[in-house]
């Protein structure tokens, strides 16, 4: 990844404090579910690869909902990132990194955010020149006071938190200095999504949209974007 992709990831990143996970099994509901979130001000979203619409759904939103980016996330190797790119995906994110996957998001024309769960594996991605991580599982890898802890060995790295955030703990996260924005899927609940609830998603989303971040400062100005170099 090159440093401007940098700056657009922290670009995506910033532009609201959650970035919503969806795992969509029915295509159909991909469009009305996208315009729901950016209608509640969560404009980042970003689509797993779990289900077989995943692309497609990719596909829709890209083409057919404006003022959002839409991801392709659960990236796992080539093929994936080349699909996903193909699809219209504007970032791509996985659950951890492996040196295949690294090799093929290599020279890709949009910006990776990989997943870590532990300080080593921060630290060679940071090695790598990705100066932006997914903190995955977050609530089961250690939760906020692991992720606090990794704050002072590693300043230059900012994190997205995702697996077991939701409304009772993302403030927590975002009050953390090296949180970019947090994710998760508790803005698309499976029965508002199975019943096309979509006045529901829009009202979960503005909640999301509003959720504060007193003390990083990251969505008032700065780029979000940390000091680590050798891209
Ligand atoms: C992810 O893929 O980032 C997580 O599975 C989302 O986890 P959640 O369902 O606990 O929000």
């Amino acid at each position: 990844m090159t440093s401007g992709q940098d700056e657009a990831l922290a670009g995506i990143l910033t532009a609201a404090p959650v970035v919503p996970v969806l795992t969509i099994e029915d295509r159909a509901t991909a469009v009305p579910l996208a315009r729901a979130l950016v209608a509640g001000g969560l404009t980042a979203l970003e689509v797993t690869l779990r289900t077989a619409a995943g692309l497609e759904c990719i596909r829709a939103i890209k083409g057919e909902v404006e003022g959002c980016n839409v991801g392709a996330g659960t990236v796992l190797d080539a093929r994936q990132v080349d699909d996903a790119v193909g699809a219209g995906a504007t970032f791509l994110v996985s659950p951890g990194a492996s040196p295949k996957l690294l090799a093929a998001v290599r020279g890709c024309p949009v910006p990776f955010l990989p997943g870590v769960a532990t300080a080593g594996e921060a630290m060679a991605l940071a090695e790598e020149g990705f100066a932006i991580l997914k903190f995955f599982p977050a609530e089961p890898a250690g939760g906020i006071a692991y992720l606090k802890a990794l704050g002072a060995p590693l300043p230059g790295i900012r994190f997205c938190p995702t697996g077991g955030v939701g409304a009772k703990n993302a403030a927590e996260y975002l009050a953390l200095a090296n949180v970019i924005c947090v994710g998760g899927s508790w803005v698309a609940p499976g029965d508002a999504l199975a019943s096309g609830n979509w006045t529901r998603i829009t009202a979960l989303s503005r909640e999301a949209a509003q959720i504060g971040r007193p003390q990083n400062g990251v969505r008032s100005g700065k780029s979000g974007l940390p000091n680590v170099a050798g891209r």
